[in-house]
C-alpha cells in the first residue's frame, strides 16, 4: 500500500482534501441522493449513521494506505459536493481503481473532469501509478463520457457483474496507462 500523506489537491474552481468527520452531513447528502446511487450495487443511504461509518473507514483507510478518497470542495464556497479516490491498490504492479461521485444538483458544470484530471495527476506524479482502472455501467453515459475526456480507453465488457437495485448490470471496463499520457 501506498504511505499516504495528507494531501491538498486545487484546480481553477475546486480543493480536494482528505475527508473527517466534519464532511459527515455533506457526505450523507451526496449517497442518500437516488440518483447518485442510481447505477450502484447499493441503495442510498437512509440513516444518517452509514455516513459516520463511511468516515471512520475513509479515515482508517489514509492510516492503512488503502484507499485516497478526496472530499471535492468547491472553491467559492466552501461547499463539500462529492468526492473521489484512488483505490484498490496494487502496489507491485502500480495499479488501483478510480472511483467519483458528486451530488446530482451539481451535475453538468464540468466538476468531476476538473477533479479527476488533479487526482490522476497525483495517482501517476505523486504515487507513481503506471495504470488506473474504472467499471462503469454501461447505461451511464456521463461516466463513460468523464473517462473517455480524460484519455481513458475501453477495453473489455463483463456482463452482469452487478446486481444493481434488484437488476443484473453488466460493467465496461476503462484503462489509463502512463504512456498514453505521456503520448498525449
Ligand atoms: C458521472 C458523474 C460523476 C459526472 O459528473 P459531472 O461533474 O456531471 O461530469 P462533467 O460535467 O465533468 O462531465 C460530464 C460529461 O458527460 C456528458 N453527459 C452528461 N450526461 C450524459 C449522458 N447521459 N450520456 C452521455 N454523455 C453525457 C456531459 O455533456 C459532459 O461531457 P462534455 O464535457 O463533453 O459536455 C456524476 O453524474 C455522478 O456523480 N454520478 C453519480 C455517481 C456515479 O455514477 N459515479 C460513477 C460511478 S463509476
Amino acid at each position: 500500500m501506498p504511505d499516504l500523506t495528507p494531501t491538498k489537491l486545487f484546480t481553477p474552481r475546486l480543493k480536494l482534501r482528505w475527508m473527517d468527520e466534519r464532511d459527515t452531513d455533506a457526505h450523507y447528502a451526496v449517497f442518500s441522493d437516488p440518483l447518485v446511487t442510481r447505477y450502484w450495487s447499493s441503495e442510498p443511504w437512509t440513516s444518517r449513521d452509514r455516513a459516520v461509518q463511511a468516515i471512520a473507514r475513509i479515515r482508517a483507510a489514509y492510516a492503512d494506505g488503502s484507499e485516497a478518497r478526496f472530499g471535492i470542495e468547491l472553491l467559492e464556497t466552501g461547499e463539500l459536493i462529492g468526492n473521489c479516490a484512488l483505490h484498490h491498490f496494487f502496489e507491485a504492479s502500480r495499479r488501483c481503481e478510480l472511483g467519483y461521485a458528486i451530488g446530482s444538483r451539481h451535475w453538468g458544470r464540468g466538476y468531476v473532469s476538473e477533479a479527476l484530471a488533479a487526482l490522476l495527476d497525483y495517482g501517476f506524479d505523486v504515487l507513481d501509478l503506471n495504470r488506473v482502472e474504472a467499471d462503469i455501467d454501461p447505461r451511464n453515459g456521463a461516466s463513460a463520457r468523464v473517462l473517455e475526456k480524460l484519455g481513458f480507453r475501453k477495453e473489455g465488457y463483463m456482463p452482469e457483474r452487478w446486481i444493481v437495485h434488484g437488476e443484473a448490470a453488466d460493467t465496461v471496463n476503462y484503462g489509463l496507462l502512463r504512456r498514453y499520457r505521456d503520448a498525449a
